[in-house]
């Protein structure tokens, strides 16, 4: 199966990109330090989905969420890797089909959805550049 490169060097803390993997929408967030800390204070073992921003992000690289554009529901895309786009009420994304609200790691938080957004397989090929897939 394919897989997809993407140029990390454009995307500003704070900003989303919305692409695609195999094709689906793929979302790219660079968090800032604000959001980082937002997803860390939160208990993870007490969420629907359990799971810590480490674990969803590659280690020393926790700036960078990739994440799946594919809400877990019923499959909608979210809002919220648009400039301006309603990041719901964790700051995250947001589906507006069901109203599913994702927090700053792309968690489920609120609405529907029974799963966090996917994480697709990804690795770094250098400071500015991953390879999905
Ligand atoms: Fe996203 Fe239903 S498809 S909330």
């Amino acid at each position: 199966l394919a897989s997809t490169e993407v140029d990390l060097s454009a995307i500003q803390p704070g900003q989303a990109i919305k692409t695609t993997f195999r094709s689906q929408p793929l979302f790219v967030r660079h968090l800032t330090e604000k959001e980082i800390a937002e997803a860390d204070k939160v208990d993870a073992g007490g969420l629907r989905d359990p799971q810590t921003l480490e674990e969803r992000t590659v280690d020393g690289k926790k700036q960078w969420l990739v994440t799946m554009g594919v809400c877990t529901h019923l499959g909608c895309v979210p809002l919220g890797a648009g400039e301006g786009e309603n990041k719901g009420e964790f700051g995250g994304y947001f589906c507006p089909c069901h109203g599913s609200h994702y927090d700053t790691a792309a968690r489920i938080r609120k609405g529907p959805a029974p799963k966090n957004l996917e994480v697709p397989k990804f690795s770094f090929t250098s400071d500015t550049a991953i390879l999905v897939g």
